[in-house]
This record gives structure tokens, C-alpha cells and sequence, in this order.
């Protein structure tokens, strides 16, 4: 049954602009008084409303009233929200201007986390993360990616990416899901993190592929995680394995960046430390830079170098980050509107960050653009001025949300 909404005051189809680099409000195509006309949750038109609704007389018709405008749903290419618990004790902790190290030993950290997941059911971690999810695609985000990395065992990390693949089927949002396990060395691993890697290589992920449980592999490189050699080593592998790799890099060192270039990861992720030289190597690579405002406000740091990244030509995403230590707000579009403002982005290059770009970083090339075949996906909000949308910076939300899922 093919279905006609609108009348929007703007829709912003987001076509035809260039997968990497800087972007100008000026380049973003505005169709007023548009229409968009989909049928079994696909696209199959974006026009004028009256002359949509003349060519296709039978369609049924979604009506709609007073000023919105239009956009793809967003991306959120990055979360760890499938966790138990809270870790609202680290950031008072953080906030009273305790290390990273004082808040471990006191028992806070990943660690905390991992012992608070762990002590949770599957069903409850998938209760948990349905209500994060619904939050989010309330908010206009219509596919969500969503990390393991709080189990840190076999048996632990299978349970969660369980709880994730469960959640899937209780949502119309899209989920993704990823395997982070090399997240840290747990502390009841009896070895090296090179043999945390390789146990992973050989217990997990073969079992990951046999389930169809996850199609990427995450690793987190960083002093207190994982080095740079054996981090690539694991991602090859992964690789060989028939994984996409992404990688949590140059968060407060710089090395991982390099690493997810020479792996060709799908991204690099953070990036707060990045510099001249990495910001050179991700502008050359197809590797997606992945900027995540939410961890630089949740640890009170700087944020990555956006600006930067988009003059020297790479493409770049804005991902939420949200978890329960460094980025617990989880409002992807207020983080988003909020960095916008510190590092001088436009419009069009939120927007293309958050929905076609970020698909880009999730090898998804089904959404992301209001185009002819892709997934109707997409939101409203009650403005008639898109630059309303960056300007409430968050506070105005979308009024009305559809995926392909629940298009009719
Ligand atoms: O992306 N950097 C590593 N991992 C997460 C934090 C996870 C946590 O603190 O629980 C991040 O910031
Ligand atoms: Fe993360």
C-alpha cells in the first residue's frame, strides 16, 4: 500500500552531497511544502506534496498539520547501553577531582560495570535496554549500534550480545550490534592481554559467527586497556574471520587511530587526542571518523577535533558514546548541538554526522539519505526553519518518528 506524508514546511533529503569533508548550509536541498511517498516502509518519492498527492491518487494519505521539518532518523553508530547498574558514584567521584586510578581502586571503573552486568539476568538486560532504546528513538534515533564489552567471558559476553539480539525484536528501532569484549583484560583473566586476545580469537568469536550474534568486533586501545601491536593483530584476525573492526582510539593517548588505518576498521572512534598527524592518516583512509561529544562532557574534557577533520577532508560521524561511566546523558542530538557550537560546524555537517555518514561507519548503505530506495526512516520537528533544530540546541525534539519497521 503506498502511503503519502505530509504537507512538511522543509523536508532536508540530505542527497547528493559528498561522503567526506566540510559542508555548507548552502549545499543542503530544501523542499518546501514537500511530500514523501513510501510503501512497505521503503521510499519511493520525495516531491512536492500537491504533486505527489496528483501523480498517485490511491495513496493513502498521513496528513500533516502545522510547520515541521523533516529529517532522516539518526545514526547512533556508537553505544555500550546494553549494562546493568549505575556508576553515578564515579562521576561525583571524577567531579571532586579523583584520577582514573583512584576511582578503579575504589572499585569504580569498566570493572564496576562488568560486575553489575554480570550479576544481571539476559531478560534483564534486554528490559533495560528496550527502555534505552524507546528513549532514543523517541529522540529521532532510528538505528541504534550497541556494544558488548560489559561480560568480559565467554559465557558473559554471549549473554549480552543475547540480551541485544532479544531487544531487537522488541523494538522498531534498527539495532547493531557489536562484540567489544576486548574492552579491558578482566581481572579474573589468569594471563597477558595478548593472551586475553587470543583466548577471545579462539573461544569467542568463532561462537559469536556460528549464532549470528554480531558481524564487528570493537577493540579499546589505551594505556590501562589494550597496546597498539596487539590490538592489530586481534583486528586482523577478527578480519580474517569475516569481522568489520572499529576501534575506541586516541580517547586520551594517540596510537589507536594508526591502528584502525592499517586494519582498515569501518572507523576510529574518540579521537579527544588525535593530532596533526592522525587527523591526516583518518582524512586519507575510507576508515569513518567517529567524534562522541557525550564522553568529552561526561569526563569534563575537551572534545576531538571536529573542525579539523572535516578541512582535512575525512568523514566524519557524531556518535553518542552513551554508557554508564564516561557518557551517561545519552542525548545524542543536544551533545551534538552543544559541540557544534564549541567546534564551529554547520547545519549540513551535523546532519550528514548524524545520519548518512554515520551509516557510512556502520557499512549500512540502506539509510540515511530522504531518497528514492532507502529505508523511511525519518522525523519531524515542530519548527518551520531547520536551523531551529541546532539552534534549541536539543531541547526541541522530534513530535513524530517512523521507521521502516512501523511505517503503516
Ligand atoms: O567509550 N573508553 C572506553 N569505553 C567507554 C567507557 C565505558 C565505561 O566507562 O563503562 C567509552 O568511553
Ligand atoms: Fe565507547
Amino acid at each position: 500500500m503506498k502511503k503519502l506524508i505530509g504537507p512538511f514546511t522543509q523536508i532536508l533529503p540530505l542527497a547528493g552531497l559528498p561522503l567526506k569533508g566540510a559542508l555548507k548550509d548552502e549545499q543542503l536541498q530544501v523542499v518546501a511544502n514537500g511530500g514523501v511517498l513510501t510503501e512497505d516502509g521503503i521510499i519511493l518519492a520525495v516531491d512536492d506534496f500537491e504533486k505527489l498527492r496528483k501523480n498517485y491518487p490511491s495513496a493513502q494519505i498521513e496528513e500533516i498539520t502545522g510547520d515541521h521539518v523533516l529529517l532522516p532518523g539518526f545514526v547512533d553508530c556508537h553505544t555500550h547501553i546494553c549494562f546493568a547498574g549505575s556508576r553515578a558514584k564515579d562521576y561525583a567521584m571524577r567531579n571532586a577531582g579523583k584520577s582514573y586510578l583512584e576511582i578503579a581502586a575504589s572499585g569504580g571503573g569498566i570493572w564496576d560495570s562488568v560486575t553489575q552486568t554480570r550479576a544481571a539476568t539476559e531478560a534483564e538486560l534486554s528490559h533495560l535496554l528496550v527502555q534505552r532504546i524507546n528513549r532514543h528513538l523517541a529522540e529521532g534515533v532510528t538505528t541504534v549500534e550497541v556494544k558488548s564489552g560489559y561480560g568480559l567471558s565467554v559465557a558473559e559476553e554471549l549473554k549480552q550480545l543475547r540480551a541485544i539480539h532479544q531487544a531487537a525484536n522488541k523494538t522498531h528501532a534498527h539495532i547493531i550490534s557489536t562484540c567489544l569484549a576486548a574492552h579491558i583484560k578482566p581481572k579474573d583473566f589468569d594471563g597477558a592481554e595478548s593472551e586475553y586476545l587470543k583466548y577471545l580469537l579462539s573461544e569467542l568469536l568463532p561462537k559469536i559467527k556460528q549464532q549470528g550474534l554480531a558481524n564487528r568486533v570493537d577493540i579499546f586501545i589505551e594505556r590501562s586497556a589494550f597496546n597498539a601491536s596487539d590490538a592489530l593483530f586481534y583486528l586482523s584476525r577478527a578480519k580474517q574471520m569475516g569481522f568489520e573492526a572499529t576501534v575506541h582510539a586516541d580517547q586520551f593517548t594517540t596510537g589507536g587511530s594508526e591502528v584502525a588505518v592499517k586494519a582498515r576498521a569501518a572507523s576510529a572512534d574518540h579521537l579527544e587526542a588525535s593530532g596533526d598527524y592522525e587527523i591526516k592518516l583518518l582524512a586519507n583512509s575510507d576508515t569513518v571518523a567517529v567524534t562522541l561529544p557525550g564522553a568529552s562532557l561526561g569526563l569534563g574534557i575537551g572534545y576531538a577535533p571536529a573542525r579539523k577533520l572535516l578541512d582535512a577532508g575525512a568523514c566524519l560521524a557524531i556518535a553518542s558514546d552513551w554508557n554508564p561511566g564516561s557518557a551517561p546523558m545519552g542525548d545524542l542530538l543536544m551533545q551534538s548541538s552543544v559541540m557544534a557550537a564549541a567546534e564551529k560546524l554547520s547545519s549540513a555537517e551535523v546532519f550528514a554526522g548524524l545520519t548518512y555518514r554515520a551509516a557510512q561507519a556502520l557499512k549500512l548503505n540502506d539509510r540515511g539519505t530522504l531518497t528514492k530506495g532507502k529505508l523511511a526512516d525519518m522525523q519531524a520537528y515542530p519548527c518551520n526553519d531547520y536551523r531551529e533544530i541546532l539552534y534549541q540546541q536539543g531541547k526541541l525534539k522530534p513530535v513524530r518518528v517512523w521507521t521502516s519497521e512501523n511505517n503503516d
